[in-house]
């Protein structure tokens, strides 16, 4: 049994996190917080451990101080890289702490081959450069898009609705490309489930990949509209729409907008990446090659459970 401490396991995926490590109980767990949660500590029967993001030293403490030998990271925080890149300092100095796996997650290797692109991309970018630095085994997650974003309201997630290209609950579609193009998409508790059980690996890749389905846009709507039982309303924006910053609008992304001020260009550079099949991960190992026995979540059956008979 070895102690894993999860950054950011208070919501999201590090929260679905949690849970799986919870359900696998091969491990002692702690959740790394900015602040105490005894809420949450006691729904979960997991110990919350508030950290100081701001102080290398006092995080070392509590990582050599709780036994840590793994983190995993999953804080999400692209404007302010302090608070992780200070925790991978303090693992690498942890006398006790051997792995780590940044919060990366990312639907391809688009810090590498994109950092300069936004500021998510710049923030993984830099806590790649950040974990290569350290003499941490450690190891980079490419998992394609949450399948979450297109479940909400009906399938419950700790990763809220965000519903780029697709907007089901509207029965309208704004695809960008061909439609043709194959994306990854696997749901959050995959990730987690194969992000638990990459633990019981002797030896990381420097890259992890998660194949949850591969399906076209033009597939994925096709399931949608049968799961609703209803014709949406289907529209293309080019390659060169979007270079040239044009961008159909679905009646979600009003909402988006107003959540995220300046979503609207992170919109379309994704359109970009999708229309030229970035999406459309070719890897030559994947973790579900080392867990077969995984079956990731189907996209029909996620779309049948979320939208039929709503
Ligand atoms: N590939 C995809 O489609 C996709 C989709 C969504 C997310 N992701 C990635 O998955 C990872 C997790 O994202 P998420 O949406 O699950 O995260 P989230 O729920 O938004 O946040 C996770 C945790 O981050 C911590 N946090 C937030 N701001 C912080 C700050 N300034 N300093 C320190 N801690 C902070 C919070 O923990 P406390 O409040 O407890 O400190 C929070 O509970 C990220 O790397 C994200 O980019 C990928």
């Amino acid at each position: 049994m070895a102690v894993i401490a999860v950054a950011g396991g208070s919501n999201g995926l590090g929260l679905t996190i949690v849970e799986a490590l919870r359900a696998r109980g091969k491990h002692e767990i702690i959740i790394l917080s900015r602040k105490d949660n005894p809420e949450l500590e006691k729904r979960l029967e997991t110990r919350f451990v508030a950290v100081n993001y701001k102080d290398v030293e006092s995080m070392q403490f509590v990582l050599e101080a709780n036994d840590v030998d793994t983190v995993i990271c999953t804080i999400n925080s692209s404007t302010d890289l302090e608070p992780e890149r200070n925790l991978i300092r303090a693992a690498d100095r942890s006398c006790i702490t051997r792995r780590i796996i940044p919060s990366i997650f990312a639907g391809f290797p688009y810090p590498i081959k994109y950092p300069d692109s936004n500021v998510v991309a710049k923030s993984k970018s830099e806590m790649i450069k950040e974990v290569q630095k350290t003499s941490l085994e450690y190891t980079v997650f490419y998992n394609g898009i949450f399948l979450d974003y297109y479940g909400s309201p009906h399938f419950k997630s700790h990763v809220p609705a965000w519903p780029m290209f697709v907007d089901i609950s509207h029965e309208s579609a704004a695809i960008p490309g061909s439609g043709n193009e194959l994306i990854v998409f696997t749901h959050s508790s995959d990730i987690a489930e194969f992000t638990v059980r990459s633990l019981d690996l002797l030896e990381w890749p420097k890259e992890s990949y998660v194949i949850g389905e591969k399906l076209s846009w033009n597939e994925f709507v096709k399931l949608a509209e049968d799961a609703k039982g209803s014709k949406f309303n289907i529209v293309y924006d080019s390659e060169a729409d979007l270079k040239a910053g044009r961008v159909s609008q679905l009646p979600s992304y009003s909402e988006m907008y107003t959540a995220s001020p300046g979503v609207e260009a992170g919109i379309l550079l994704a359109g970009e990446w999708f229309a030229k099949a970035e999406l459309d991960l070719k890897p030559t190992h994947a973790l579900n090659d080392d867990f077969p026995e995984i079956k990731p979540m189907r996209v029909k059956r996620f779309l049948e459970l979320s939208w039929k008979g709503h």
